[in-house]
């Protein structure tokens, strides 16, 4: 089987996880970079992976490599790639573009360049070109800039992996999904979960924790409600591997979700929120195994989860909106109040961009990641709900 290199995009802090969790679905020789990973192997991994990955944004197949010092040689780089190889000439196309050298500052005009070379060398062979769509294109071309080097690279995934298909709009500051499965992954929610652990998420907002702590504990593809990915429009689409792969999936989350042990409790203040909640939880049939209601922090009581033990995990505001910031550390102290008072002996994880509150709440986390939750500088807290962990008023 023919070897193909890979690359693997995800957002900053989650470069660790990804390179293991590709290891897990079979890559070879990995090597993490800024962002991303490099991986081997043919090319079903690559579907396999776009399935798979809970934590990737985009898997890309780079069709050429070489070092560029102005528009012109970015041009002649990018007419040597065989592209009809990839793409049909009546077929659609976009390029994206990223990253920038000393004489190539503007990333659209270098998208154009890369654009102008796939047209003109289907238009120099055949006298018709392709034509460009930026919404839904039959191919996406990914260009990265970095050192003074151009990547190409045909993006496999199409629309990034962490849309997973559940999202419903107007929903306000949702975690990225892939996010979302990182922290449950560092907070040891896989083991918790094996053992009959609950989840629960006491600021739930949309769900997103609690829809990917059922998608890990019932060994869902989190890529299986997705309609498309970018791999079924390209050339060399392989329908035969990809419908095996989507089958195997589908026989493992039918048997995940018999086999679950755990229960899942989602609860906010907002009702709105939760209405949304229940509502990307209906999108995959979720809706049996995720009670969702509307209670504030301080009214939570363990009479809502009626389980023993379990990870609570949260993602409370952070206050970027001035009027959040005065009530925040009194929410981050309820927040641990409720854990120390109803949630003994149970894991909990949290991601914050305010590290300065989260240190006055009084619990020590014994773990701490830097991740980014966008553009936000964050830490994944890990806490164990122990006495000993506990930090009293001096
Ligand atoms: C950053 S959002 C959580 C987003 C969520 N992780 C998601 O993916 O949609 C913080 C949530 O905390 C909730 N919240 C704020 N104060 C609360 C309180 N006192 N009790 C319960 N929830 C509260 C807000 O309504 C909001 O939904």
């Amino acid at each position: 089987m023919k070897e193909i290199s890979f690359f693997a995009t995800c957002p900053k802090g989650l470069e660790y996880l990804l390179e293991d969790e590709l290891s897990a679905l079979g890559a070879n020789t990995t090597k993490q970079t800024v962002a991303g990973v490099t991986f081997k192997g043919p090319i079903e991994l690559g579907y396999k992976v776009c399935l798979w990955s809970r934590f990737a944004n985009r898997i890309l197949l780079p069709v050429a490599h070489y070092p560029v010092n102005n528009a012109d040689e970015l041009y002649k780089g990018a007419s040597k790639v065989l592209w009809a190889e990839h793409l049909a000439v009546n077929g659609t196309f976009r390029v994206d573009f990223s990253g920038a050298s000393e004489e190539l500052t503007n990333s659209h005009f270098a998208a154009q360049k890369i654009k102008d070379a796939v047209v003109d060398q289907f238009r120099n062979k055949t006298g018709q070109r392709p034509s460009i769509e930026k919404r839904d294109p039959d191919l996406r071309i990914n260009a990265v800039m970095r050192r003074g080097y151009v990547t190409i690279g045909i993006d496999l995934s199409g629309q990034s992996l962490h849309k997973r298909g559940y999202r419903v709009e107007g929903a306000a500051a949702p975690l990225k999904e892939n996010l979302a499965a990182a922290i449950l992954v560092r907070a040891k929610w896989p083991e918790i979960a094996k053992a009959g652990g609950s989840l629960v998420d006491p600021m739930c907002g949309t769900g997103t924790l609690l829809i990917e702590g059922l998608m890990i504990a019932a060994d869902i593809a989190p890529g299986l409600w997705r309609k498309n990915f970018g791999f079924q429009r390209w050339k060399q689409y392989d329908s035969k591997a990809w419908q095996k792969l989507y089958q195997e999936a589908e026989t493992r989350a039918k048997e995940g979700k018999q086999k679950l042990l755990s229960t899942f409790h989602g609860f906010d203040i907002d009702e709105t929120a939760i209405a949304q909640a229940r509502a990307c939880a209906a999108r995959v049939s979720f809706s049996n195994f995720i009670n969702f209601q509307t209670v504030a922090i301080k009214a939570l009581t363990a009479r809502e989860v009626k389980k023993k033990f379990g990870l609570c995990v949260v993602n409370p505001p952070y206050g970027e909106r001035l009027e959040e910031q005065e009530n925040l550390l009194p929410l981050y102290r309820i927040l641990a109040h409720t854990l120390k008072e109803n949630f003994l002996n149970w894991e909990a994880g949290m991601i914050t961009g305010n590290m300065e509150i989260a240190k006055k709440m009084g619990l020590r986390a014994y773990k701490k990641y830097a991740v980014f939750n966008g553009t936000i500088p964050c830490e994944i807290l890990l806490f164990h709900i122990k006495p000993e962990w506990f930090v009293t008023k001096r």
